[in-house]
């Protein structure tokens, strides 16, 4: 009897190991992931915190935002960092869908500074094979493709909150390019806007979508534009990119608001 007890507690820590999400929360619940603090400062302060997890060096904020659950991480600066937070919350919560919000560099013409841009597609545009030819794209058609379709629910419910936020003239769907480059080139900007038919430039959003392609967890990305990515973008950043920030997180309020309850994990 006693070995069986003790074999039976042995599977059970082991099975709470192998599957930390189930051991630590049961809920299911909304991921929302930045790269920087000033993208979600505004979340936060908004959002009621039940817990903080610290995990691979990541603060992990559980709690509840405009009567959703949701866990809500700053993952950093690129997409190493962006894939590593993604992944560590999607094996760790039971994550309904994923939000990403922050800011990124205007690349088509229309695109100004404060303009949304809600993704449909995510390029990572800096994926492929350098040669004496040039830079040639891994255009998505094997297993280590740079193209990504973000959920057309999470789409329809991001434009509709970024137009009640911002009104429609400043609200733009289409695909937004990730790399690992603060893009501050026009000559670059011409590229993606040729080659990928790009709106906004960042440095995340790609491999998020991997990483939730991955997972088969639906996602959607939504940026503001804090710079045009020119020859100007350090300065217009850095003047920009707090309003920016907030921007992007009010349209993450009003989603969480539109959210009908009865498709929702309820808090
Ligand atoms: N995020 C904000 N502006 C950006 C830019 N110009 N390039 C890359 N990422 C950005």
């Amino acid at each position: 009897m006693r070995r069986i007890c003790s074999f039976l507690i042995m599977v059970t820590v082991l099975c709470m190991l192998a599957c930390p999400a189930f051991s630590e929360d049961s809920m299911q619940r909304i991921g929302i992931i930045s790269a920087m603090q000033s993208e979600v400062k505004l979340l936060l302060s908004e959002a009621e915190i039940d817990r903080v997890d610290q995990v691979g060096g990541l603060d992990f904020h559980v709690g509840t935002l405009r009567g959703k659950p949701v866990v809500i991480v700053k993952a950093g600066i690129g997409k190493v960092l962006a894939a590593a937070g993604t992944a560590t919350l999607l094996n760790r919560y039971d994550i309904s869908e994923v939000i990403f919000t922050g800011v990124a560099g205007g690349v088509g013409d229309e695109t100004k500074v404060l303009d949304i841009v809600v993704g449909t597609g995510l390029v990572q545009h800096d994926l492929g094979k350098l040669s004496n030819d040039g830079f040639e794209w891994f255009d998505g058609s094997d297993d280590i493709g740079g193209w990504f379709a973000c959920d057309k629910n999470l789409i329809a419910l991001a434009l509709e909150a970024a137009v009640d936020t911002v009104g429609e003239d400043h609200v733009f769907q289409g695909v937004i390019a990730t790399g690992d480059q603060f893009v501050a080139s026009e000559q670059y900007v011409k590229h993606l806007q040729s080659d990928f038919n790009a709106l906004a430039c960042e440095m995340e959003g790609a491999s998020v979508a991997a990483v939730c392609e991955q997972y088969g967890v639906p996602y959607v990305v939504l940026r503001t534009m804090s710079d045009k990515a020119d020859g100007l973008a350090v300065s217009t950043y850095g003047a920009m990119v707090d309003t920016a920030s907030d921007n992007s997180c009010r349209i993450v309020l009003k989603m969480l608001e539109l959210m009908r309850d009865e498709q929702r994990p309820a808090a």
